[in-house]
Parts: structure tokens; sequence; C-alpha cells
């Protein structure tokens, strides 16, 4: 969950740590540090103050001392130790020489303290990753090199990491090593970089290599090389990157939110794009399942966590009613440990913004060790989760900085019901005329989401007339079920008050005990459908005495019967209004959040991307 960089060979070497740790705040801002090496001299700077932790860490490297030939740094999300500055990364080992910044968890980490304390190691902090700090530092009092001493220290690791060392003795070399979480190595004449995500080294590296699972790699100004665990030597594959520098900034709106809130028809488009043939025929140029697997496909598991899981809900809906297979939706940290049933014909689809969540990557390994297919949807080109399947579809969203996730969410949704649409095609369950209309449908949604987007100002209105309420329910049915949840996730988010999402036929099993005067229920109204039972529900709890919001259809005039506000979007065929009605409830999160004072893009305790479990 944290991030890390590191350069050898740069003339700028704290400066390029600096600008790429403000880059990485979004995995994580407990704290920030970084460590530089010249001959015999690692100097290190630490802060943990919160969101403005790269702050305070740039005004503490105003000491710094210059001509350094490599450094290391780290932004944390603590998961072992308080996020404070005794805990913030690098570490060091006992001669100060050798600092470590590393992002995982090393799950043996009280056994090998345990053993380097009795060895008389000297331990400052509360975390599990400065264990490596002195496992490195035994292998190196023995007279080995830095690159052999990290891979000597790996073997005995057990866990997740992605990790970087630098040494005052060997100053011009840093060792890198990655299991689990992401690591990318970046080159340009004269300097060598790594990152834990390559926005963080866009503008500085010219090419870029993925670091794949229990490979170390030994960095240097003129270039690197990489080795297994075994010590054997290995290529790191080029990757291909087509993000630019202004991809990753705001785009002129206050915040990554806003802009992304306002990307999504751009989004929508993109995803769509070239993927129905002349003849008609759903294609995805990247997938690499054939017709034939697909068409033996008896099951589909989907398995995902937060809005991604939001996004498979509906999946779920598409592919049982048009495709006519049985679908499973699974929160990814449970489908691991409940002892899962792969049969022949099972297909797993794990869905990812990141590609980097490790419930997810769990989820899908562990169904493909039990024989099942996998396809990756996933946003970021070349992860984990994306080299590791069967297949992969690109959901083509951009760069998603915000934690909160938004035009994922709409890139996920058509992604997986294209899928959905192909498979009712190999399956010839639906009439070709059915698809084409459908298709069509499904092409006219970044048009009705620009309409939304029109109305951001009414939305904002509603959010202003409710500021001062705590409670929140969001209630759907159908596909409108999981919209409902994925607006109480935004909401809870990025205000941090409480909201919930539930069915519409189920909070009178529960939940309506809970309804009371001050009580705001947001209710999806959109599908002619479900249309009448959501009215019963929005009139029972007004009954109560709820301030009721709906999300209604133009021209629905009955809606107003029974609610309060009503936040208007464009008619969409059913199946695909998750990705229009979630718009004015991401703006009404979005405005609730500001009228509050929240850091939309920032919410406390949480990180972009979840790669410890
Ligand atoms: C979304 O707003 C959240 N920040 C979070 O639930 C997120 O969707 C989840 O962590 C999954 O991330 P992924 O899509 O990158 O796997």
């Amino acid at each position: 969950m944290c991030g890390i960089i590191g350069v050898v060979g740069s003339p700028t070497t704290l400066e390029t740590l600096l600008e790429g740790l403000e880059r990485l705040e979004y995995r994580g801002y407990d704290s920030a540090g970084v460590a530089l090496v010249k001959a015999g001299q690692t100097w290190r700077a630490r802060a943990a103050s919160g969101t403005e932790s790269v702050a305070a860490l740039r005004q503490e490297c105003a000491a710094a001392p210059g001509g350094f030939q490599s450094g290391i740094g780290h932004t944390r999300w603590a998961t072992h130790g308080a996020p404070i500055t005794t805990n913030a990364h690098p570490h060091l080992d006992c001669s100060g020489n050798v600092a470590i910044i590393h992002n995982g968890i090393i799950e043996n980490h009280r056994d090998l303290h345990d053993e380097l304390e009795a060895k008389g190691h000297h331990f400052t902090s509360s975390t599990d990753s400065e264990v490596l700090a002195h496992l490195i530092e035994e292998w190196r009092a023995q007279g080995l090199e830095l690159l052999e001493s990290v891979r000597q220290s790996l073997l005995v690791v057990r866990g997740a990491f992605a990790l970087a060392v630098v040494d005052a003795q060997e100053p011009d070399v840093i060792v890198a090593a990655r299991r689990i979480s992401p690591l990318v190595v970046g080159t340009t004449p004269g300097a060598t970089y790594l990152a834990s995500d390559v926005p963080a080294i866009l503008d500085r590296a010219q090419a870029f290599y993925a670091v794949n699972d229990d490979e170390i790699v030994r960095l240097a100004p003129e270039g690197f090389r990489a080795i297994d665990l075994e010590g054997a030597p290995v290529r790191l594959r080029q990757l291909a990157i087509d993000w630019d520098l202004e991809t990753a900034e705001k785009g002129g709106y206050d915040d990554f939110m806003t802009k992304e809130i306002n990307e999504q028809p751009d989004v929508l488009r993109a995803t769509l794009l070239d993927r129905r043939r002349n003849d008609g025929t759903i294609t995805f140029d990247e997938m690499g399942v054939s017709d034939d697997e697909l068409r033996a496909v008896t099951r589909v598991v989907l398995v995902a966590a937060g809005t991604s899981h939001h996004a498979a809900q509906v999946a779920k809906y598409a592919i049982e009613r048009w495709a006519r297979l049985s679908v499973e939706v699974d929160i990814a940290s449970e489908y691991r440990y409940r002892d899962p049933i792969v049969e022949v014909g099972t297909l797993v689809i794990g869905v990812s913004q990141s590609g980097e969540t490790i419930d997810t990557i769990q989820a899908t390994r562990e169904a493909k060790r039990r024989g099942a297919r996998v396809i990756a949807v996933a946003n970021v080109v070349d992860s984990s989760l994306a080299r590791e399947a069967d297949a992969v579809i690109y959901t083509r969203a951009g760069l998603e900085v915000s934690v909160a996730s938004t035009k994922a969410f709409v890139a996920q949704v058509a992604a997986l019901e294209l899928l959905a649409l192909r498979l009712a095609q190999l399956r010839q369950t639906l009439e070709p005329a059915e698809i084409a209309a459908l298709f069509t449908s499904l092409n006219a949604v970044g048009e009705k989401v620009a309409t939304t987007l029109t109305r951001r100002d009414q939305y904002e209105a509603v959010a202003h007339a409710l500021g001062g309420a705590r409670d929140f329910f969001f209630l759907g049915r159908h596909v409108g079920f999981p919209t409902a949840l994925e607006g109480a996730l935004k909401l809870k988010e990025v205000t941090y008050l409480h909201a919930e999402g539930y069915p519409g036929g189920e909070l009178k099993h529960g939940p309506l005990a809970l309804i009371e005067p001050g009580v705001v229920v947001v209710a999806v109204a959109t599908d002619p459908a479900m249309h009448d039972k959501i009215l019963s529900n929005l009139a029972e709890v007004k009954a109560r005495g709820a301030s009721v919001v709906a999300v209604a259809t133009d021209g629905d005039e009955t809606i107003g019967a029974v609610a309060d506000f009503v936040l208007r979007v464009p008619a969409t065929e059913p199946m695909f209004t998750p990705m229009v009605d979630v718009v004015p409830l991401q703006i009404f999160a979005y405005a609730m959040a500001r009228g509050l004072g929240r850091n939309v893009d920032r919410p406390r305790n949480l990180a972009k991307t979840v790669t410890v479990e």
C-alpha cells in the first residue's frame, strides 16, 4: 500500500525523490522519508504529518548536503506500527550505512526480529520492515556485496514486498526486489529508477520494465541487471506505457475526483472503441481466451473488492439475463479462504481498477490453482492481475488518482456488460438484432452521462440542502442495488458520514427500524420494471419521517409524490442505468464532502491501492 521510489545516477537525486513522492501520496501518506547515499555516508530524513507528510519531508530536506549518488524514498500507509516518525521509512541497520524501504508485509517478522535481536541487533521501530535492514547487515558483515546480501536475506523472508536498499559502502548501486507488491524499473541514459507506480518516474525515465515476483534487480547509473532468488539471471519485460504526465495532473479542476467524474463520457467512449466488428461480432483485441473456451463456460464467478465489486454485481444481472449463465459474485478476500468450488467450465473474472489489489490477485491465483480459466478486467496496463490472468480486458479509464473510484466504475460496468454480450453471442442466447440494439444503447450511454454532468449544480443544490444530515440509507432494486451500494460507498469514503446500501426489498427485514426524522434515504428509481416497488419502499420510509432523495428519470412525474428531492437523469436502457445513475450520486457525495471541508482526493485512513491483506 505504500509508495516507493529510487534513483541512481541522477544529478537531481533529492528533487527526483521528492517529486516522485508527491505523485505517490495517493498510495499512503501516514509518513514519508528519504535516504540519500554518497561514499561512506547515508543521510536520512523522515516526517509523519498525516496528509502533509511529503510537504513536511520537503522542509526537512532543506538541510540536506549535496553530492549524493543514489537515493530511495517512501510514503507509508501504516500496517505494523503507529504512523509516527520512528516508524517511517527508510529504516537503517545498526551501522547506519544500509537503508531500506519496503511496501508489503513481512509475515515472519517477529521470528526474524527475535533472532536478530539475540545476535545483538538494535531495533528502533515497531515495523515489520526493519528486520530487512538488519538481515541485510548480517550478510554485508560477512563480506557479500549488496545484491547477494539482499538475495540471501530474501530466502528467509515470508510475505509480500517491494523493497529497495542502498548502502553507503556501494553508493552507486540500489538493489530492489519484489514479491506480490508492485515494482517497476525505469531507465534513461546515465540514470536508473525504480518505483511502485509508473507515474512517480514517468517524466524521468524513458523506458520502463516490470519486475516479477521473486526477482531482484541491481540498479546502477548505466542500467540494471536482474536475477531470481536462486541467483540466475532474468530478463525484465519492457512495458508499453502510453500515459503522459498531463494525465496525472488535475486538468484545471480543483481536485482529481472532479476531474475524473468529468472524464466519464470520454472513458466510456474509449472503453467501447473498436469493440464491435462490421459483422456484429463483439471483440476484445487483448482477449487471450478463445471463443471455444468461452463457449465451454458453464459457470461464472466474479471476484473483486470495493467499487470493483459493485461493478461485478452489475455484471451478474447482465450475464445471467443475456447469456443465461449462472453467476456468482464474491468479495475477493472471502473467496480465497472459503475453499471455493471450481468445476470444469468455471470462468473466474477478477475485476480491479489498479490490478494490484492483493485480495483480488490472491483470489484469482486461488481460482487458477484450482483449475479455473481467469479473465482480468483491469484498468492499469501490465498490472499484476493483468499479467497473471489467462486473458485481460482493459477498461481504458486512464490513470485514476482520487482514492474514491469514479470513472473506473463506469468503465468496468461497460467492459463487463460487453463481455456479457459476447457470451450471449457465442451461446446464441440473444438474437443478433437484440445484441445490435443493446450495443447501440450502450454506445449512447456516454452522451447520457455527459447530460448528467451538465446538471451538476442541481445535484449539488440537493447536497447543500441536506448539509446537516449524518445518516444515509441508499436503496435500489435489480441493477439499482449495486448502484445504491456504490452511492453509499462514495458518500462514506469522502464525507466520513454513516451510509449503507440495501436492496429495496430488504428494508422491511430490519433496517426500517433505524428510519426516523433526520435520516436521509436515497433511492435509485430509474428502472420502470421496479418503479412501483421502489415507490412503495419510499412511502414506507417517508411515513417514518425520513427525508427522501430519488434518482429518477426525466419525465417521471410520479416520483414527486414520495421524494423531497429528485436527482434527474436521462432515460437509459435498464441494464445500463448504473453508469448514468451513479453520476448524480458521485456528485452528491462530492458536494457533501466539500461542504464538510473534507479532502476528497485523500480521505483519511484509505489508500488508492490496497496491496496488503
Ligand atoms: C473505491 O472508491 C475504493 N477506494 C475501493 O473500494 C476500491 O474500489 C477497492 O480497493 C478496489 O480497488 P481496485 O479496483 O484497484 O482493485
